[in-house]
């Protein structure tokens, strides 16, 4: 081990593996209880765990109600930036807290309850914060989509969730145009088989919404005098907090279960231990309440904190350009910001000198956290050179609601080795595993583990389906958690995530299935079969590519591959959402397999991204990937 594997990390480390009773029931003293916890982890019904099962409490009381007791009322909790809107607010904690509380009330007026499920398709706007607070606050369990999705995404999520309640926006606000949500969540409900029973409304200027019957105007339900502020209902720690679906290999979303009390004792203590932030501070996440950096880095983790949290409604470059994320952290005097390597690869394109860098007074900036994909060393590089700061890689997944490997900046700051997570966090024992199961030797890739019981904070099951949840995780290796990441471990045990060995593809920092694209490709007539890949892309990590093979009879014979090339394009657009960023569709001759049928999507990827694959012994005809060669490097 080296120096930086010694001292405070270590000893944390360590002890959260051998005492994890006692290092978790220490973080736990953290968050206010209604019952405090006085065991920690509850392992009588392996693979499955719970923690704190003996405690309650309410989440959304430790993000508000306690700093507004313990003198932070009129501290900012939420600062909402908008470029896309030429917006700026502020909401102090005893303001946010008064609108939480409103908003929790409407939700109970219309019949939610503790457990019952609300699904928020909302923009970046501070009603996505207000609603998922509300939520917390009366014990039903949100489950945000994220705003790109289409509706038939949507509706897959609602059948899963079965809500009683959406919360939506009028509209969204991209880069160059608006995006009219309601019409996209009265289409998803078409084709739900779960009817909610109803929608509430954030009108917005941009584009307003017809109403319909079931449907309620947020602004007029929020009025002062119109509602009673709801209370915080007591939850169990081991109670849902939110779902969050996630792609998996298939087109069938996994609805990621988080509880109440493990997530919010493990996130608190990131937020101090992993991230170096102090209650009082002002921390940036620059991503969406829709995938899971936002649920933990923009909403709970700095408000369990008492920190102040920056809602940003634009993108790193075009709004209106490569500087507004400099322009965000000046204005607030942010001690650290959060987002994905891409945003930063997109800013070194727009402005490859850091030439908007000059004159901005970034001096309150600690670090830079970046996550959601691989951070590669030459934006590493890029970053640290321009910010003069420590930039900080740290791997983990929806999954885990937290990360996995990080440099523990609040803890103890390592040597950064670039393409490197660092170290495990505590809580998690990662192992590198082999095809066997065996412990991968220093430097030898393989399947990165994660050993039971995974730490507080992360999934307790999928929604509705403990077997899909033991199929998908721990069936691989008995008694590890499969995270579906290859990678290896250094000799100073330093973690290297290299990619996913699954058909998860991450694009722009987003996880997409291919699956799913693959699916609403299937649906066109003239197609007979298809694959989709993740490609290399210097700004988005990865971007997918659609192969298909045409029918050869009937009327789908007589197409024109141009017009069905554009016509998938925009399938996928509706079925999928803009999201995918599909670009390109070949039609091809034939898509190579193994003799068992499977196709070779990974050594088609290879050798789009201009490796060159050993040809599996198991292919049924080689001269199909030969022929597809050129193709695919074109
Ligand atoms: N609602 C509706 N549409 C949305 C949307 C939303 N919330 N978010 C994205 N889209 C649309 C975009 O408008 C775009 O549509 P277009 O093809 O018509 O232009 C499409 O989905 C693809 O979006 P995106 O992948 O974001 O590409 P982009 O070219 O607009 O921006 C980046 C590229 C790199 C600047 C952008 O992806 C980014 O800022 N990424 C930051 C990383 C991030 O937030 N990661 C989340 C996990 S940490
Ligand atoms: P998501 O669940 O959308 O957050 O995506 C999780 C996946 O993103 C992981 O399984 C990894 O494949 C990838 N990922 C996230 N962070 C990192 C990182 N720091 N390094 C490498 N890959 C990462």
């Amino acid at each position: 081990m080296s120096d930086g594997a010694s001292g405070r990390y270590q000893a944390a480390y360590d002890r959260s593996l051998s005492d994890p009773e006692g290092f978790w029931l220490d973080a736990a003293r953290d968050i206010d209880w209604i019952n405090p916890p006085r065991r920690a982890l509850d392992d009588a019904n392996p693979p499955f765990y719970r923690w704190f099962p003996d405690a309650r409490l309410n989440t959304c009381f430790n993000a508000l109600d306690r700093h507004v007791i313990g003198g932070r009322a009129d501290q900012t909790a939420l600062i909402y930036d908008s470029p896309v809107t030429d917006t700026r607010a502020t909401f102090t904690y005893a303001e946010l807290l008064d609108l939480v509380g409103r908003a929790a009330g409407i939700l109970q007026n219309l019949g939610v309850e503790k457990g019952d499920r609300v699904v928020i398709y909302l923009p970046m706007i501070p009603e996505a914060v207000i609603s998922m607070l509300a939520c917390a606050r009366i014990g039903a369990v949100h489950s945000v989509v994220f705003g790109g999705f289409a509706p038939a995404e949507l509706a897959a999520r609602i059948d899963d969730a079965r809500p009683k309640v959406v919360i939506t926006a009028s509209c969204g606000v991209e880069r160059s145009r608006v995006v009219p949500y309601k019409p996209l969540v009265d289409d998803a409900i078409r084709q739900a088989r779960h009817r909610p029973e109803y929608v509430v409304v954030v009108q917005r200027p941009q584009a307003e919404a017809d109403m319909g019957e079931r449907d309620i105007d947020w602004a007029s339900a929020m009025r002062p005098g119109t509602v009673a502020p709801a209370g915080c209902v007591p939850v169990a720690a081991t109670d849902p907090l939110y779902i969050l679906y996630t792609s998996g290999t298939t087109g069938h979303p996994k609805g990621i279960v988080r509880d109440n009390g493990g997530h919010a004792v493990a996130l608190r203590w990131s937020m101090t231990n992993v991230f170096g932030l102090q209650p009082g501070e002002v921390w940036f996440t620059a991503s969406d309440v829709g995938w899971v950096v936002g649920h933990s880095y923009i909403v709970y983790a700095p408000l369990l904190t008492g920190c102040t949290t920056v809602l940003y409604e634009g993108k790193p470059v075009g709004t209106p350009d490569a500087s507004a994320f400099w322009r965000v952290v000046e204005s607030y005097g942010a001690a650290a910001m959060f987002t994905a390597p891409t945003a930063f690869r997109a800013i070194k394109k727009e402005d490859p000198d850091g030439t908007l860098l000059a004159g901005r007074d970034l001096s309150r900036l600690r670090s830079l956290f970046l996550a959601g994909e691989r951070l590669d060393p030459d934006t590493w590089q890029w970053a640290t050179d321009r910010l003069g700061v420590p930039v900080v890689d740290n791997w983990w997944q929806t999954e885990t609601g937290w990360p996995i490997a990080a440099n523990l900046v609040g803890l103890q700051q390592m040597p950064i080795k670039p393409g490197s997570a660092t170290m495990p966090v505590p809580g998690y024992d990662v192992q590198v595993l082999d095809d066997q199961g065996r412990p991968a030797e220093a430097g030898q890739e393989g399947a990165v583990c994660v050993r039971l019981p995974l730490p507080p904070g992360t999934l307790t099951t999928l929604w509705g389906d403990d077997e899909r949840y033991r199929a998908s995780y721990l069936s691989a290796f008995e008694g590890y958690y499969l995270s579906g990441d290859g990678g290896y471990r250094d000799d100073d045990g330093y973690v290297f995530v290299m990619g996913r060995t699954d058909d998860v593809i991450n694009v722009a920092g987003h996880r997409l299935s291919t699956g799913a694209l693959e699916a609403a490709i299937a649906e066109h007539p003239a197609v007979a079969e298809c694959a989709v890949i993740g490609v290399a892309d210097p700004v988005k990590g990865q971007v997918p590519r659609g192969l298909v093979v045409l029918k050869s009879t009937g009327d789908a014979a007589q197409v024109d591959e141009q017009v069905v090339r554009e016509e998938l394009l925009d399938l996928v657009r509706r079925q999928v959402g803009a999201i995918a960023s599909l670009q390109r569709v070949d039609v091809v001759v034939a898509l190579p397999k193994t003799r068992s049928g499977k196709i070779l999507r990974r050594t088609m990827r290879q050798v789009a991204d201009g490796e060159s694959p050993a040809t599996p012994s198991t292919i049924e005809d080689p001269s199909v990937l030969d022929d597809l060669a050129e193709v695919l490097r074109s």
